[in-house]
């Protein structure tokens, strides 16, 4: 690896599994110190082990994001571990699938919290010290489906529309302070989010798919490097597609 986020501290809610774990592995290879926020109330061995064989400088924070008081003590506890994280991946996410008629106002109110709300607690709460450093990254896992919609995922596909409004509307008030602030919009990912759908719905999303197969959580890291790089620096209120051709714009 190359060192390219070396002096750096990147904060990963959400990095315990899937594309946060990824991209939490690939941050660390490259140099970073990591911190991870999830639910658990410890990093999963097999994470932590993997963190462990690259020599990472790494801290874990049991948080529900949206939690605000759990959220500035964790932050607390991170930036007293590793420093005060300026590179922010906003992976934390959860899935459901029932038609609206079925939607409880439960199911409704914690996808929005846990992507809406969530994105909004943590970045509030790491952009003084971007600003104070006059630089920051900022990247918020966002969804294909944000904008092109699937069904039986209204409140999901609500929820990721949402986040390339916040993306765009935060971008415009921090690029002067030389912070950016982008989306990554993925199609289907094989991780444990996409392993909990039916069966019968990832097929079907995979026969639409021209290339047929799910992406790899690396395929998704690998933009999220890109964007928290020095040579990503002059992307700001965008969204990167990587989604096989699902949706092509
Ligand atoms: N997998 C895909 O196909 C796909 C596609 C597009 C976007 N995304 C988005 O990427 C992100 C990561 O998804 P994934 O597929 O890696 O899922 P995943 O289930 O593998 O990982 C999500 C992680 O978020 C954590 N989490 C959930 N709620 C939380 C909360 N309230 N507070 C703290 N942590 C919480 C979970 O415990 C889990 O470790 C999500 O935002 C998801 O919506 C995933």
């Amino acid at each position: 690896m190359t060192g390219k986020l070396k002096g750096r501290t990147a904060l990963v809610p959400g990095g315990a599994s899937g594309i946060g774990r990824a991209i939490a592995n690939l941050f660390a290879s490259e140099g970073a110190k990591v911190a991870i926020i999830d639910l658990g109330t410890a990093l999963p061995d097999k994470v932590r082990a993997e963190l462990e064989a690259i020599g990472a400088d790494f801290h874990y924070a049991a948080c529900d994001v949206t939690d605000p008081e759990g959220v500035a003590t964790a932050l607390d506890e991170i930036t007293t571990a590793l420093g005060a994280p300026t590179i922010l991946v906003n992976a934390a996410g959860i899935d459901e699938v029932a038609p609206l008629e079925d939607v409880s106002l439960a199911l409704w109110n914690r996808m929005l919290a846990v992507h809406l709300t969530g994105t909004f607690l943590v970045t509030q709460a790491v952009l003084p010290a971007m600003r104070a450093a006059r630089w920051g990254r900022i990247i918020n896992l966002a969804s294909q489906l944000g904008h092109r919609g699937a069904p039986g995922m209204v409140p999901y596909c609500a929820a990721k529309a949402g986040i390339f409004g916040f993306t765009k509307a935060l971008a415009h008030e921090t690029a002067e302070a030389g912070i950016t602030v982008n989306c990554l919009a993925p199609g289907p990912i094989d991780t444990p989010l996409v392993a909990s759908l039916p069966p019968e719905v990832v097929d079907a999303v995979v026969a639409q798919l021209p290339m047929k197969r799910l992406g790899r959580v690396e395929e998704v890291a690998g933009s999220a490097l890109l964007l928290a790089s020095e040579e990503g620096g002059f992307y700001t209120g965008v969204s990167l597609n990587m989604n096989g051709g699902h949706y092509m714009i």
